[in-house]
């Protein structure tokens, strides 16, 4: 459960995170610091100066460098020492440095091999940079591995147990799920026609009557989810509103058992409404909440028994096929 894909973007921070101050952040079990010079541009350092491997997250940014706060060696963007105290011109010296990519509002970091880093294979989560959609989003740190996130967002009927105040909705265990592999790409899919909405369709949209409720998941690696949700007045019925959200969950890991978890959730209607667009966000945020305790009591009963096996049920196809992706994907990184 240690394992990471390495060769994968990952977000590494939020884009309004780097400000004057640079910031420590463990990444696939590695310290890095993160820091934003005076002209904007970024870097991510291995977090430990050169010199008596202080943590540079400790020190303070000078223009578009990284002065160490213990005897002041300094670093570029591109991890090279330019001043050390007492010497003429330290050339030789370097500390690690990763492939940054700022898009959407998030940070992403490559920590594999740097010769691999393409900018065209973000993640695609296009939607935040597209005025049709209006969201916001938050990070929450959760104290479990990344692929429990990933298998809690593939079988979302855990919303009628674990979200009974928001996402609940009485008929989606009882409607099955498809799943499918496409390459690299997991998808499942669930439509339920005619049901009550959700509270939080109903808060949202304003639905008063039944509707169709389609849910599409998808999975890509390294640990990326996108969900879209889609909302119609069912027919007959005398309301005709329909709707669409989208829910982006980019899970980056921290360690074998702690998660960084950025998400993102917009609509594509009534886009004006910002008082709409805070509630949203507050309440998947509290969603989320109910998620993590969920999470990390799996994570704890996991680490104190690894050798269990988990029982399947039928819905979760979408999960076994995620594991079964990622283990390939594993395989072929180590070989
Ligand atoms: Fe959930």
């Amino acid at each position: 459960m240690s394992k990471f894909l390495n060769n994968y973007w990952y977000v590494a921070a939020n884009s309004e995170e780097l400000k004057d101050r640079p910031i420590a952040r463990i990444i696939l079990g590695n310290p890095i610091v993160l820091f934003r010079g005076k002209s904007g541009k970024i870097g991510a350092l291995d977090d430990r100066c050169a010199h008596r491997l202080t943590p540079l997250s400790l020190g303070r940014i000078d223009g578009d460098q990284l002065e160490c706060g213990y005897h002041g060696w300094t670093y570029d963007c591109a991890g090279k020492c330019v001043r050390l105290p007492g010497l003429e011109t330290p050339q030789k010296i370097t500390v690690k440095s990763f492939p940054l990519v700022e898009k959407w509002g998030w940070v992403f970091i490559w920590m594999g091999d740097p010769d691999k880093a393409d900018n065209n294979t973000l993640p695609d989560f296009h939607v935040m940079g597209e005025d049709k959609w209006v969201g916001d989003g938050g990070m929450l740190r959760v104290e479990a591995h990344c692929d429990l996130i990933r298998d809690n967002l593939l079988d979302l009927t855990h919303a009628k147990y674990t979200h009974k105040q928001t996402l609940a909705t009485e008929d989606v265990d009882r409607v099955p799920v498809t799943a499918e592999r496409v390459g690299d790409l997991v998808r499942v899919k669930r439509v339920m026609k005619n049901i009550q909405p959700s509270p939080f369709f109903a808060r949202a949209v304003g639905y008063t009557q039944n509707i169709i409720h389609r849910q599409t998941t998808e999975f890509t690696p390294g640990c990326n989810i996108v969900i879209r949700l889609r909302g119609n007045s069912s027919p007959g019925t005398s309301e005709n509103l329909k709707n669409g959200f989208r829910v982006l969950n980019a899970m980056t890991p921290e360690t074998g058992t702690s998660t960084h978890y950025f998400w993102w959730l917009g609509r594509d209607y009534n886009q004006e409404n910002t008082s709409l667009t805070q509630w949203m966000k507050d309440a998947n945020a509290r969603t989320f909440l109910e998620d993590k305790t969920v999470l990390e009591g799996q994570q704890r009963n996991i680490t104190s028994q690894p050798t269990q096996q988990p029982v399947p049920s039928p819905a979760d196809k979408g999960l076994t096929l995620a594991a079964k992706l990622t283990e390939e994907l594993l395989q072929g990184e180590a070989e």
